[in-house]
């Protein structure tokens, strides 16, 4: 059973019944979704571009994310939606799907094979389920609250133990060229305190590969919803610690994870070198 500071989270047999349904949709819509956009990808796409020159999306995700939409109405119509090409509608259920049709597009454009579909699904405004799928890889990362984090059937336990100064930690940045100069500033100072530094390209991905152990840990600033929901509660049953700055909670501002033991150095570190935030 999943427990916090106050104690153990106690969830209705009906709530457990409808979280599990979910966690298997969830999995259904980013390994469908990801096959649309593996196709998308080899068939040629336009790219346009957003919040800056740098922050693009192509046809694909717009067109990945619409199926998305498609299949969740059709079987649940009530349900709420928030995806990252645009997509939002209010719940009238308990349930509201947070929806990143392709995470890492940059990667996607280029040919990496480093992206992925991102389905997150909440019950009463809790994350119960995620699904990460990158479909070049054909790697599946899932978790159900209070269920433990999976790689298809294989669980997940999180990094080796081990001290800031050994740590390979994964960050990413924005689009904002402004925020991306100080974010620089910070990783310059972050790398004389830690073993290595490495910039993947998608956020999700990012976070499951902490959960798996490829990373020690992941920080980054100013994420969207859509691009963390499913990587942090997969990354959080794989048994890491999460955090925000000071001791706030994971969220926008910040998301930062690690094992438990390098946790509380790093969560540390990024505290005091990100005062101003
Ligand atoms: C981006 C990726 C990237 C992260 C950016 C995100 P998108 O998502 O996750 O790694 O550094 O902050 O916006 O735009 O490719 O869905």
């Amino acid at each position: 059973m999943e427990t916090t500071a106050g104690g153990p989270i106690r969830r209705s047999t009906a709530d457990e019944a409808l979280a599990a349904e979910l966690a298997e949709f969830a999995i259904e819509l980013a390994e469908g979704a990801g096959q649309l956009a593996r196709a998308g990808a080899r068939a040629g796409f336009d790219v346009c571009t957003k919040s800056s020159a740098t922050d693009v999306v192509t046809e694909v995700d717009r067109n990945v994310e619409r199926w998305l939409v498609e299949q969740i109405l059709n079987r649940r119509p009530a349900d709420g939606i928030l995806g990252e090409e645009g997509a939002e509608r209010a719940s009238t259920s308990s349930v509201r799907w947070v929806l990143d049709p392709i995470d890492g597009t940059v990667n996607f454009t280029l040919g990496l094979p480093q992206y992925a579909v991102s389905v997150a699904v909440e019950l009463n405004g809790v994350v119960v389920a995620g699904c990460v799928y990158n479909p070049e890889s054909g790697e599946s990362f899932r978790a159900r609250v209070g269920h433990g984090a999976f790689l298809g059937d294989v669980r997940l336990f999180g990094p080796r133990d081990v001290d800031l100064a050994r740590a390979v930690v994964g960050t990413g940045f924005g689009y904002d060229a402004g925020h991306r100069a100080a974010q620089a500033q910070v990783v310059a100072r972050l790398l004389g305190q830690i073993g290595d530094i490495r910039r993947l390209g998608a956020a999700s991905l990012d976070l499951c590969a902490v959960a798996a152990g490829r990373l020690d840990g992941y920080y980054e600033v100013g994420l969207n919803p859509w691009d963390y929901a499913a990587g942090l509660l997969i990354v959080t049953e794989a048994g890491c610690q999460a955090s925000g700055l000071r001791g706030r909670g994971p969220g926008e501002a910040m998301v930062a994870v690690a094992g438990r033991e390098l946790a509380p150095a790093l969560f540390r570190a990024l505290s005091e070198l990100n005062a101003d935030l």
